[in-house]
């Protein structure tokens, strides 16, 4: 393995005179050619990386970058990626693969890869020998050093392939970066960053660091502000929110209980829950809540107790099943979704009827499936692997289970008027809006530029498994 170059510690007041730097580069070719330069953002991977990139364009915007929709016209482009499953790591790969031939019609462009896949040594070392015209690199950490590193790509003419130190690893990002909102109207606010879990079939322990939580009174203000500029739907992001402010004297429960008072017309919701700390605390909070969406994602991942504990979830399916009942108890009308991976190591075709068992007995209102990826350094990466025949034959018969019941679960709907926070046009069809209930469930509707933003009244006449039709109402 090649040199690290381990990122040296920056305050928030050199961050800022880093950007100011590149600005003012960005200003003098302004004023010369009469156009800015522009940088392109593209993101893969979950929410929490969503929300990085949305300070990756805050700082770009900070250092006079124009924000692009086109790759073709950037001279900045930052790829935050993902490390997840390795169809997700080989698309980046694939799609900076072809940045190179942007490159070659500028040679000025500076193309910048962070996020998840560049947390992990081999892909670093990739990066670095196989695409030449990737100019730097930052970890999922160290994203506040971009101006930085920028700086220096600008100043010293080369490159830097970095890697976060130890100390980046136990700060919070948000409290560093100016964020540019992708919605009006929707935001995400990180609560806490890493996880503690390791899980054993996944890799972001490894990428993210360990678990660090955001001081509560910077949240309540992050969110009181948002609600006051009119934002709507307000989701608080971390790996494993349960754990927020472990060892201090405010809990998740706390938090969202304390953020459920912000007066105003808006929902808080938040992901993702882990079961083994789902608390009785945090649903009685949902329960009486009045801004909190009555929607709980709570990743099971398989059925089958033995799968459970290899997969290292510390919670069977007793102690699921009772959660999930707690919460019917106290919210009848809650939308419960769930994570399932088949084909982990060793799944038999028996233990894999449990998982089909499972989703019978607990009815998800959605399910977001994932057919096992080995990720090179976790644990279930070296244990007797499933054949892809048999995962893929697994994967369908499960979404096959899935797909009825979410059916079943959304016909009761039809002839209801429900109230959707609406996101405009839908794709493909621009008389077709489109919005989600407080559930997250996705609705069609007939609409107008105006109800963009807004919470509007739906009467659904059609369902399927994956969205609802109707009308608005008054
Ligand atoms: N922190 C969240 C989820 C993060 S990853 C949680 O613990 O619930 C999102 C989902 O990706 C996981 O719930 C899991 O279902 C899936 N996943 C993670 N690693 C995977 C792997 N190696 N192969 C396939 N799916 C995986
Ligand atoms: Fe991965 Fe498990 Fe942590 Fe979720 S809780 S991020 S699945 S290790
Ligand atoms: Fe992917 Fe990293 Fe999120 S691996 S799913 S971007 S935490």
């Amino acid at each position: 393995m090649a040199k690290q170059y381990i990122l040296p510690p920056i305050s928030l007041a050199e961050r800022k005179d880093y950007s100011f730097r590149v600005r003012a580069w960005n200003e003098t070719y302004a004023h010369a050619t009469g156009k800015s330069r522009k940088c392109f953002v593209l993101t893969f991977g979950c929410q929490q990386n969503e929300a990085d990139s949305e300070k990756i364009a805050g700082m770009a915007e900070e250092m006079g970058y124009e924000i692009t929709a086109t790759p073709e016209e950037a001279d900045l482009i930052m790829v935050n990626t993902c490390a997840i499953r390795e169809h997700a790591e080989k698309k980046a790969l694939s799609i900076i693969g072809q940045y190179k031939h942007i490159r070659a019609k500028n040679p000025d462009l500076i193309i910048g890869v962070c996020g998840c896949m560049t947390a992990q040594d081999h892909r670093r070392e990739e990066l670095k020998m196989k695409y030449p015209y990737v100019t730097f690199t930052l970890g999922t950490a160290s994203l506040h050093h971009f101006p930085k590193v920028l700086w220096d790509v600008i100043e010293q003419k080369r490159r830097f392939i970095t890697t976060e130190s130890e100390e980046d690893f136990t700060k919070t990002v948000a409290e560093c970066a100016p964020i540019r909102r992708e919605s009006g109207y929707r935001a995400w606010v990180s609560i806490m960053y890493g996880c503690n879990n390791f899980c054993s079939y996944c890799i972001v322990p490894y990428c993210r660091g360990r678990e660090r939580s955001r001081a509560k009174e910077d949240i309540i203000r992050e969110v009181r502000e948002l609600v006051e500029a009119g934002y709507r739907e307000i989701t608080l992001l971390g790996q494993n929110v349960n754990s927020y402010g472990k060892g201090s004297d405010c809990d998740f429960a706390d938090l969202v209980a304390e953020l459920d008072t912000i007066e105003g017309d808006w929902w808080l919701s938040f992901m993702t829950s882990h079961p083994k700390d789902a608390s009785r605390k945090l649903i009685d909070v949902m329960a009486a809540g009045k801004h909190i969406a009555r929607r709980f994602h709570l990743p099971l991942q398989s059925g089958n107790d033995r799968v459970l504990k290899a997969m290292n979830r510390h919670y069977d399916m007793a102690k699921y099943l009772d959660t999930v009942t707690y919460m019917r108890e106290k919210m009848p009308d809650v939308v419960i979704t769930s994570d399932i991976i088949v084909g982990f190591p060793g799944e038999t075709e028996e233990e894999f009827g449990d998982t089909l068992k499972a989703l019978e007995t607990v009815r998800f209102d959605m399910l977001y499936s994932f057919i096992y990826s080995p990720r090179k350094g976790t644990p279930a990466a070296e244990m007797e692997q499933v054949p892809d025949v048999v995962k893929g034959n697994r994967f369908d018969r499960l979404m096959a289970t899935q797909n009825a019941i979410a059916a079943e679960k959304n016909l009761p709907m039809e002839g209801k008027t429900v109230r959707v926070l609406c996101d405009g046009e839908s794709k493909g069809n621009p008389e077709v809006y489109s919005g989600r209930t407080e559930g997250g469930k996705i609705v069609f509707f007939p609409g107008i530029p105006d109800m963009t933003g807004k919470f509007i009244s739906v009467r659904i006449d059609r369902t399927e498994a994956f969205a609802l039709w109707g009308e608005t109402a008054e």
